[in-house]
Order: C-alpha cells, then structure tokens, then sequence
C-alpha cells in the first residue's frame, strides 16, 4: 500500500505520513503503481476536489482503494465534500472525513483500514 497525498499547506501531508506507509506528495508521483493507492486529499473552494487530485485520478482510479479527506467543519455542508464527489464519480470508497490534519482517533481509524486491507479483507 501506498499513501498518495495532496496538501497545499501540509495539512494533509501531517495526516498522511502518520499512517505508517511509505506517503509520496500527488505532483512526484508517476509510472505504473505496483501495488495498491490510498487517497488522503483536501476539500477546495465549496467542496470542490483539487485539479491535482482529478489529474491524478484521470490517470490511477483503477489502483485506489479508498480516500480519506480533510477539511474544516466551518465549511457546514461542504465540509469533507470534495471525499462525497471522489466517492461518487470515481466510485472510490470514502474512509473518512477529518478535519485540519486530523486527531489520533482519525488517523487510528484510517490506519486500522488500511491494515485490514493487507490482510485481504474488504470492510470499510
Ligand atoms: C481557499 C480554501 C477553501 C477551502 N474550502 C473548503 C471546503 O469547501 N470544505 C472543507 O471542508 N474545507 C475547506 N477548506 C479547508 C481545507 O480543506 C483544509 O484546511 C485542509 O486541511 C487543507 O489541507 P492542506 O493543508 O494539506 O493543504 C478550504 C481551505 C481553503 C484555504
């Protein structure tokens, strides 16, 4: 498993490289995956999902397993909507939402997945 992120002022970044996987930035990330992605990504501009992110997922869709985003609750109905989109028109699961680079309880919840996701099983 790979972690890919997308942070602009590193939120995302803190989040991701928590996990315990190797986590590479979306813009360093190139050829042909040889093992499975995770998506940790931001919400923009009225819960719009990053130009980054769509490039990326133009391109690897196929090897995501799941997306986690971040956000921040004073966006009220838009919070963490970029996640709601990238589940609905790439058909990737949404893991969580979470706000700034997340608490311990976020990362654990979205390490404990990922680790279920080595071993095989597919629950979210
Ligand atoms: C211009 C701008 C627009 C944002 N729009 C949203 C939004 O619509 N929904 C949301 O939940 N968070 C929104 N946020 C909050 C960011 O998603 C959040 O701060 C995130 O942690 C940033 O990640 P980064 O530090 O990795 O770049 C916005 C932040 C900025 C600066």
């Amino acid at each position: 498993m790979t972690i890919i992120f997308d942070s602009l002022t590193g939120q995302t970044k803190r989040f991701a490289t928590s996990l315990g996987f190797d986590a590479i930035h979306i813009k360093l990330y190139e050829g042909e995956p040889k093992d499975n992605l995770f998506l940790v990504t931001r919400s923009i501009n009225f819960g719009q999902i990053p130009e980054t992110t769509k490039n990326f997922l133009d391109s690897y869709k196929d090897h995501v397993v799941g997306v986690a985003v971040s956000g921040n609750k004073n966006w009220g109905e838009n919070y963490g909507k970029a996640g709601d989109k990238i589940e609905a028109q790439y058909k990737i699961p949404l893991i969580l939402k979470f706000e700034g680079s997340g608490f311990k309880s976020d990362k654990e919840t979205v390490k404990n997945w990922l680790l279920r996701q080595q071993e095989g099983k597919r629950s979210k």
